[in-house]
């Protein structure tokens, strides 16, 4: 069979090549002959791994930095803390769970589909508990949202400061959910539905991570949430069953739900009062921040993403997200925001998920400070640096959606730097 296949597969890559020649000239076309195509390769005279190898594959070992990472500096212990999501490698608008942040109060645990119970309780007719199997079946839907950590940017406020996108924007997912509707299990349960009462939802880890819900959102577009992508949730995501919160703050997305309350006002837990709330100059606390206003990083080319091939056709790619819905537009500036070109979208954007973007440009190889600025469909146009200082002052750690700049130098190396 494979020796069946060779020759067409290298006259394929042959036209390939001659093809490419005309316009983006690369390496492959540089003078002289090209062993990679003349020489018989190593990988074609022995036989590849068998499907008996790899029952679950894991990506090849050349892509062994694509992955998660954490600052070592920022928590005190791995077990309440936060890794990244390598957006600068990633490409499209999926995250694979195997690289999608994690943040754990108390770290992931492990919780059998046996072992889960979620209670639902408090104002309504018949207190319920429901089984996984419980869970499965009732009418699902399937919808792709992105789920950021408050404190995403946190880190950026008072200056430039993580040398990377990875860590200074990802604190990021973004998924195709398999759930429930919240509301249908409210409704199951007898709940009172009156818009003036709130839902209490808490975790089975050791932080319980509670946080009220306001009951017009829960019964809007909340989901309880037992696949992503395809699969079952990861431990690190909340296996079995977590909740998926659309737009709004990560902190919010309870993982390993076990118990939801319906309740008269906020409990004001721990995690939406000393903790999630931007603090302004005078003391006073923003209340209620849980929709994340809408953002956009340009991932490529970025200080772990150098521009390799100089001068010549560039693709400048990133991601922007809304979490009052879908982004319209997203415009970049190669002059630090004195001119704007409108990005084009990869495709229409989804709401309260990420939207890729691109900027086809032919780079003159003079040095660049790039930037994306985001507008979603509320006509909301995602602010500078300065513009969201003015407003929050400097105290503050969590919501930073500003408008983020990178240098990149003429040898295509880039940076992380503010303008003003
Ligand atoms: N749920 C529980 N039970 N425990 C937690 O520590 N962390 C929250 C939220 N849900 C947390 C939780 C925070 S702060 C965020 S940002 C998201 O989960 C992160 O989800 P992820 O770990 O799947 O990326
Ligand atoms: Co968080």
């Amino acid at each position: 069979m494979s020796d069946l296949f060779k020759p067409s597969r290298r006259a394929f890559l042959r036209g390939g090549a001659a093809v490419a020649a005309g316009s983006v000239a690369g390496a492959a076309n540089a003078a002289g002959p090209d062993p990679l195509i003349t020489e018989l390769q190593d990988w074609e005279s022995y036989l590849g791994a068998g499907v008996d190898e790899t029952p679950y594959g894991l990506p090849i070992r050349f892509e062994q930095d694509v992955v998660r990472r954490n600052v070592e500096w920022l928590t005190a212990s791995p077990i309440s803390s936060i890794n990244f999501t390598p957006i600068h490698a990633l490409e499209g608008t999926i995250t694979p769970q195997g690289c999608a942040f994690e943040r754990h109060h108390s770290g992931a645990i492990e919780l059998a589909k046996d072992d889960f119970r979620l209670m639902i309780n408090g104002l309504v007719d018949k207190p319920l508990v429901f089984s996984y199997e419980d869970i499965e079946r009732f009418p699902r839907e399937n919808h792709v949202y992105f789920c950021e950590c408050a404190a995403n940017t946190g880190m950026e406020w008072a200056g430039a400061q993580l040398n990377g996108v990875q860590f200074t924007h990802g604190m990021i997912h973004n998924m195709e959910y398999t759930g429930v509707p919240l509301r249908t299990l409210l409704a199951e349960a007898g709940a009172d539905m009156s818009l003036d009462k709130w839902v209490y939802v808490e975790g089975a880890d050791a932080s319980s991570n509670g946080r009220s819900i306001p009951m017009e959102k829960a019964l809007d577009d909340v989901l309880v949430a037992f696949k992503a992508n395809g699969e079952a949730l990861r431990m690190e995501h909340g296996y079995p069953v977590r909740l998926v919160v659309p737009g709004w703050e990560g902190n919010m997305w309870v993982k390993w739900i076990r118990r939801i309350e319906v309740v008269d006002r906020a409990v004001e837990s721990r995690e939406e009062t000393s903790k999630y709330t931007d603090v302004y100059e005078d003391g006073t606390a923003r209340k209620w921040t849980w929709v994340m206003d809408a953002k956009s990083v340009i991932t490529s080319p970025s200080p772990q993403m150098p521009i390799k091939h100089g001068a010549g056709p560039l693709v400048i790619s990133g991601l922007a997200w809304s979490g009052h819905g879908q982004i319209t537009r997203v415009d970049v500036s190669r002059n630090g925001g004195i001119t704007w070109e409108t990005a084009r979208l990869g495709k229409q954007g989804d709401t309260k998920a990420l939207t890729r973007f691109y900027l086809d440009v032919d780079w003159d190889g003079a040095p660049m400070l790039l930037q994306a600025r985001a507008m979603d469909e509320t006509g909301y146009v995602q602010p500078t640096k300065d513009q969201l200082r003015e407003q929050r002052g400097e105290n503050a750690v969590y919501h930073n959606n500003c408008i983020q700049t990178w240098y990149v130098n003429a040898e295509g190396v880039a940076e992380n730097v503010e303008v003003s």
